[in-house]
């Protein structure tokens, strides 16, 4: 069965509205598309707790900080309605960009705290335009529960913040990393890696987990950090742009585990910025 593509938000008001006077759940599946397994599993995970689903495909231009990187990102609709086919979600929402900003849109939602390390600084108006898109994604689909991966848990901090800031009525839930054979991180960017690159970032995660098990040893984290900057260097990797031990809740920095804490990468293969972290 073909899955209704949703293109105007007053269709999805409509269903909604009508799932609401039922009193039926809604789960949404916020996406920018070239969609892998990863999404697929918040698919999952939205149709096991909800009544219904929808799932957004939406590349917003305003969470991008390069012209490049918005012109060279994925646009695969057709594919991504083949992959969701076969879950029987509700509809997918591919707004028309109207729709989101319309002519003479004026409002950012923007965030302190959470947004001020890590991908912050270093994709300066990124967390801007994520949160300010998610927010309106919320308050469209008036859904009961949004679904996120922890691949980008930064992401999934901020979002959560914001909504419990603006009191938007909708639980956030954060779904587990899903890895390729490697440990490699599934991600939508991993399309533009050469086999070759595929190979040397699949040596980043257990690189992590190396680390995070000395660390739960006892270890200190300086010299831990050091040696896997040494081995991506080593690796070929062009850039490290961070790795950093911090608190699993507020983001704090943290130099030994001493809290329920996540390791967190960023670094630049082949010209692709890869991300990654785990629980520690
Ligand atoms: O993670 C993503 O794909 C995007 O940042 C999101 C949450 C869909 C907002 O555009």
């Amino acid at each position: 069965m073909t899955t209704p593509i949703l293109r105007r938000l007053d269709d999805l008001r409509a269903l909604r509205r009508a799932w609401m006077l039922k009193g039926e759940t809604l789960g949404l599946v916020p996406t920018m598309g070239a969609l892998h397994a990863g999404h697929l599993s918040l698919v999952k995970a939205a149709k096991a707790a909800c009544d219904h689903v929808v799932v957004t495909i939406f590349v917003n231009p305003r969470q991008f900080n390069s012209p490049e990187d918005l012109a060279s990102y994925p646009r695969t609709e057709h594919e991504d309605a083949e992959k969701l086919a076969p879950f029987g979600v509700d509809a997918i929402y591919v707004p028309d960009p109207d729709q989101i900003y319309p002519e003479g849109y004026a409002t950012t939602v923007s965030l302190d705290g959470v947004t001020e390390v890590m991908e912050g600084p270093n994709r300066p108006g990124h967390f801007e335009g994520v949160a300010t898109v998610v927010a309106k994604l919320f308050l469209q689909s008036c859904a009961d529960q949004a679904f996120f991966g922890e691949k980008d848990y930064q992401q999934l901090m901020v979002v959560r913040r914001m909504a419990r800031d603006l009191d938007i009525p909708i639980e956030v839930i954060g779904c587990p990393t899903v890895r390729e054979a490697s440990g490699l991180a599934l991600s939508s960017r991993n399309m533009r890696l050469s086999p070759q690159a595929v190979e040397r970032a699949g040596q980043l995660n257990p690189m992590m987990e190396a680390a995070a098990a000395r660390l739960r040893a006892g270890d200190a984290y300086a010299p831990l950090e050091a040696g896997m900057r040494t081995r991506l260097q080593e690796l070929g990797f062009d850039e490290v742009e961070y790795i950093d031990l911090r608190c699993a809740e507020t983001l704090a920095s943290l130099d030994r585990l001493d809290r329920p804490a996540r390791m967190f990468v960023a670094a630049w293969l082949d010209g692709v910025r890869l991300i990654d972290n785990i629980a520690v």
